[in-house]
This record gives structure tokens, sequence and C-alpha cells, in this order.
């Protein structure tokens, strides 16, 4: 079988603790501390040994799609593993699948929801079959506090969530791991098999403390990146769009996946998409901080209205010095969600140039926050009839 096997920049076997860069930032699957500025990401790439996604790329992405997604215009989509490769294979009449998937630690918010509605553009523009795993048992795993009930409803309520992305149920199959997993098992034994505690260690931060399921655990979010070669009965590229935090996982797995005689799935990597007081990533496990589908459009506003801003502290001030756009979170959001390119760049010089203070800004996301999270709800709604149509069998 032809394969990709370049030699992924950071081999894992002589790179030690690249879960922690210079102690100042962290980046696991589990944890992501540090100032989220452009800085911190292209450290990233070099520490994970991805790579930046260039210009070449976005062309070879624009003659197969036709346009450029406002993701990967804003860069919110950054790096990536092989996706270059993928759309070689692509065009020469080779289907790859996607795959992606989900932590049920609690509800989902807007920053869950970005790299989702890109998968759902990526299924619709190259007709990709999709799988989504749903790691009940990493949760499980992982939050010592957490009961299985609890994450047995988290794990209902997000794959409403997920249904109203409005993936095409003919081409998307839910994955629930504590439920799946005959289907998960066999080859995730085959992965196990292949990776040592200390390859482990060093890429995931593991400890002596760390309880051994989540030891193992790596080994079952690895299995759905082979599955498809073995549904289609075929070596089948696999591309996994995800927030960076993930590619731990994807690291190992390409490490091995020659060994068993599969392709090395590739990657594009987001961004995170930073909390509304801006001093992490937005996290469902501080839900002051982060706007929920759930939420009604009255605490939509609230939590708007008490966001942290790049504003100056007085707006006599602002209009003398100018705000600091590149540190708002409310100018991330309109920007990710709602401005396209020229708006976002107007509001951007306006802020700069103290013409625009921080309360309009807010108004408009409150706005525009509130019909997106009404519509959602709505399909939502709708999902709770749909959810037999994506499971897979
Ligand atoms: N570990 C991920 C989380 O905690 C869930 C997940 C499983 C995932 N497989 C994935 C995320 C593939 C992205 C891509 O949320």
């Amino acid at each position: 079988m032809e394969s990709n096997h370049n030699i992924d920049m950071n081999n894992i076997n002589n790179s030690f603790d690249q879960y922690s860069y210079n102690n100042d930032i962290i980046v696991t699957p589990w944890e992501v501390l540090g100032d989220l500025e452009d800085k911190t990401y292209i450290k990233l790439i070099e520490k994970f040994g991805t790579q930046a996604i260039s210009q070449e790329l976005i062309e070879k992405i624009k003659k197969l799609t036709g346009e450029i997604h406002p993701l990967i215009k804003s860069q919110y989509f950054f790096s990536h593993r092989d996706m270059d490769w993928l759309l070689n294979k692509y065009e020469n009449g080779e289907h790859f699948y996607l795959y992606t998937g989900r932590g049920p630690s609690g509800f989902i918010h807007l920053g869950h929801l970005l790299p989702w509605l890109f998968t759902k553009y990526l299924q619709d523009k190259f007709g990709a079959k999709l799988l989504f795993q749903i790691t009940d048992d990493e949760k499980f795993l992982y939050n010592l506090g957490a009961t299985k009930e609890t994450i047995s409803k988290y794990t209902s309520e997000n794959i409403l969530d997920i249904i109203a992305i409005g993936f095409n149920p003919d081409l998307t199959r839910i994955i629930i791991d504590t439920k799946h997993i005959h289907h998960l098992y066999p080859i995730a034994t085959e992965i196990a098999r292949k990776i040592t505690f200390s390859t482990a260690k060093a890429v995931f931060g593991f400890t002596n403390t760390t309880n051994i399921g989540m030891i193992g655990f790596p080994s079952i979010q690895a299995a759905p990146c082979f599955l498809p070669s073995i549904i289609e009965k075929t070596p089948t590229p696999v591309l996994i769009p995800a927030a960076i935090d993930q590619d731990p996982y994807w690291r190992i797995t390409r490490d091995i996946a020659t060994k068993l005689g599969f392709y090395k799935p590739a990657q594009i990597h987001s961004k995170f998409l930073p909390s509304l007081s801006r001093d992490s990533k937005m996290s469902s496990s501080r839900p002051e901080t982060a706007i929920l589908t759930t939420d009604e459009p009255e605490i939509v506003e609230k939590k708007v209205l008490s966001s942290f801003t790049g504003g100056q502290a007085t707006i006599s001030l602002q209009k003398k010095l100018g705000g600091n756009a590149d540190i708002c979170p409310v100018y991330d959001y309109l920007k990710y969600f709602f401005d396209d390119e020229k708006e976002s760049l107007e509001r951007y010089l306006r802020c700069k140039s103290g013409n625009l203070l921080c309360g309009e800004c807010k108004s408009d996301l409150v706005n525009n926050t509130r019909d997106f999270i009404i519509e959602f709800q709505r399909k939502r709604d709708e999902a709770k009839d749909k959810v037999n149509d994506f499971m897979f069998e």
C-alpha cells in the first residue's frame, strides 16, 4: 500500500514533555493553560511539529471547493498535518472520511460549534462520510467527581447539538464509546500493543498517579482513525478537524499507523475560542464565562454584557487611546460567528481609532447571538426525533 509515510518533524520517541512549553503554556487534551495569543499558536506549531496552513494549500482547497472558508481565511483553522496529501488522494479518486468527536463533560458552548460547523461544511463540499465519537469513557475516567448518570445525561444532550449542526444523516454515524465498544476494541488493542507507557507519558504528561483507564484510553480515541479502512475494506484516508489540544492523540496514532497497515490520519487544527473573561479557552465547566447553546436569551444577554473587552477604563480614555481589539473576546466572537471579513476589519479599525465603544460591540453580539441561539435551539428540539438516524449500528 502506498502510504503517507513522511517523517513527522517531531518524532515522538525523541522529544520529551510535549505537553508543556517553557512551563508557560500547557496544552493537553484535558487542560489548556496560557495566553491564547497569536504567538502561542505559532509556538504550538513548532512544539507539536505540525504544519502551518500555507498559501499553496489554501489555493489547493480553493481549487477543489471553489472558495476559501471564512474560518480558514481568518486563520481560526491555522495548522494541519498531511491535508495536502489527503487532497491529492481525493483528486485521484480516493474518498476520505471525516472524524471528529466530543467528550460529554457538560453542555455545549459556542467554542465547540466552530469546528463542528466547519466539519459540516467539509462534509457538504466533499460528500464525505463522518464518524463522530462520543468519549463518555474518557470523561468518566478523567473527572473523578463525575457520575455515570451525569455523563450519560450530557451524552444525550450533546448528541442533540451535534445533530442540530445539520450533518447529513446518510453520511454521518455517532459512536458512543461505552455503547459501541465492540466496534472499537479490536482495533484499540492492536493500537495499544504498539504504544509504550514511556511514550504515553511523554506525549500526554501522565504520571504514576494517573489512573490506568486514562493511560489506556488513547487507543480508544485512536481507533476511529482506522475504522473507515475496516468498514470500506480498503485503505481509506481520514481527515480530523479539531482544536489543536487533541493533537497528542493523532501524534501517537500517526506514529503507529503504517506499522498496522493503515494511512496516517490527516488533521486540520483550530485555535480555541477564548472565554468571555479571556483568561483561558471557553469551557463548559465555567458556564458563567461561556455561552451555552442551552442558555435562555436573557442569560446570553447577561453573560455578554458582563464580558471582558479590550476597551479602556472610561469612555474618554477609549476615545483618546482607542480599544484593543486584539485581546477582546467580544471582537473575536463577532469575527468568527457573525461579521464578514469586511465588517470585521471595519470594526477593528473603528475600535483601534477610538471611534467605537464597547457598548456597541456588546449589543451587536447580544443581538446576533440571541437570534443564532433561538434558531439553534429550534433545530436542537427537532433533533430529538432524529437520534436513531445517526447512531452507529
Ligand atoms: N477527546 C475529545 C474531547 O474531550 C473527544 C474526541 C474524541 C475528539 N475523538 C475526537 C475530538 C476526534 C476531536 C476529534 O472533547
